[in-house]
């Protein structure tokens, strides 16, 4: 077969007509891609196919002919763009035309959130004490060893550290560490608030040990509480907690109080409240016992005053002419009791399915 330029030319002019009129035919993307594969296809396009077969021709007509062929391929290629762009277009402009918007159908809801339901709770405590006449003061969550343990008449060798396992921090300022009890808020606050002593506070946030099973978490909010004045008894410890209790859970469940130790406090007492899932009859929950424990309290331990005005220079908390009481309680455990609930871990899974079942 004996090409020339001029017959080449003529084939070029030839697929020019045909693509450029079967371009303008295509009105979808199925039949653009036919055409496309047809002239350009790599394996079996008849542009492509000449182009491969320039090796064979004649070196005086190669050039020529490899420039017609490239000018028509980069032209198919211009006019598949446009193509495409228009039946695009027209898809757009057909789907358009085919939906109805009825103005009349309802909305759809946007999925609304909820509060955690640790939060319900630590806002209910909230509530509580607020009634009560206390204050709710947010000590820090990053702490320094004098606020979490020291002041707390926990000396670094003191044993007690030991059964709180501690996160620390080391830093510019020196370590630092995550609190393990809301109970360094009591310094903070009596530190950093110079009020004459009538102190009533509770200092709910979070909390931090490294422990992880199901019934701890490495991270758990409590709320601490403080009461501080002349005069402060036990008796007022056990009628607030009561008090407190009743309003939380219903004044049907039983509140008693265990002696303890905690070494802020002295004496030390726990609070346990009649078994809210068996009544007190004994269960899984309470180990058949009837009680469940419920939180932590005590008098104010002197040395805690102490260690409080030697740092403020004088005489503020006098252990003297001012006594008082503290106590802690895990928020999740309420949470837990209040739900059966048998994992704590749950709450902090952020899954939806656990947590879209709490009124929020
Ligand atoms: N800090 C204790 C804990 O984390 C709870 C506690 C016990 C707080 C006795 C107190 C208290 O204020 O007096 O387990």
């Amino acid at each position: 077969m004996a090409e020339t330029v001029e017959s080449i030319r003529q084939q070029v002019q030839g697929l020019r007509e045909e693509a450029t009129a079967a371009l303008a035919a295509a009105g979808d993307t199925p039949t653009l891609r036919a055409v496309q594969d047809r002239f350009l296809g790599r394996r079996s396009g008849v542009v492509s196919g000449l182009l491969k077969s320039l090796g064979k021709l004649p070196s005086e007509v190669r050039r020529d002919a490899g420039r017609e062929l490239n000018v028509l391929k980069r032209e198919i290629e211009g006019r598949l763009e446009e193509a495409r762009a228009r039946v695009e277009a027209q898809a757009f402009a057909a789907r358009l035309a085919g939906e109805r918007l009825d103005l009349s159908l309802p909305g759809r809801r946007p999925p609304r959130g909820r509060r955690h339901p640790v939060t319900v709770v630590r806002e209910e405590l909230e509530d509580i004490f607020i009634a009560m006449g206390y204050e709710v003061y947010e000590g820090r969550e990053v702490e320094d060893d004098y606020h979490c343990f020291e002041a707390l008449n926990m000396p670094p060798d003191h044993p007690a550290r030991d059964m709180q396992d501690t996160f620390y921090l080391e830093g510019a300022e020196g370590q630092r560490l995550l609190r393990t009890h809301t109970s360094s808020s009591q310094i903070r606050y009596m530190l950093d608030n110079e009020h004459p002593p009538l102190v009533r506070i509770i200092c709910p946030g979070k909390v931090f040990r490294r422990d992880d099973d199901i019934t701890h978490s490495p991270m758990f909010q409590q709320v601490e509480g403080l009461v501080v004045g002349p005069g402060i008894t036990l008796g007022d410890l056990k009628g607030s907690i009561e008090a407190f209790l009743h309003a939380l859970f219903g004044s049907q469940y039983p509140v008693r109080f265990r002696p303890s130790f905690f070494p802020y406090t002295e004496p030390s007492v726990e609070a346990d409240l009649g078994c809210i899932v068996c009544g007190g009859k004994g269960c899984r929950v309470c180990k058949g016992t009837g009680w469940v424990e419920i939180l932590g309290s005590g008098m104010v331990n002197p040395a805690v005053f102490e260690a409080v005005n030697s740092r403020l220079g004088g005489a503020v908390y006098d252990p003297e002419k001012v006594t008082g009481f503290a106590f802690g309680i895990g928020i999740e455990r309420v949470a837990m009791m209040r739900h059966g609930i048998d994992d704590i871990r749950l709450f902090y899974g952020s899954d939806l399915r656990f947590l879209e079942q709490f009124r929020g």
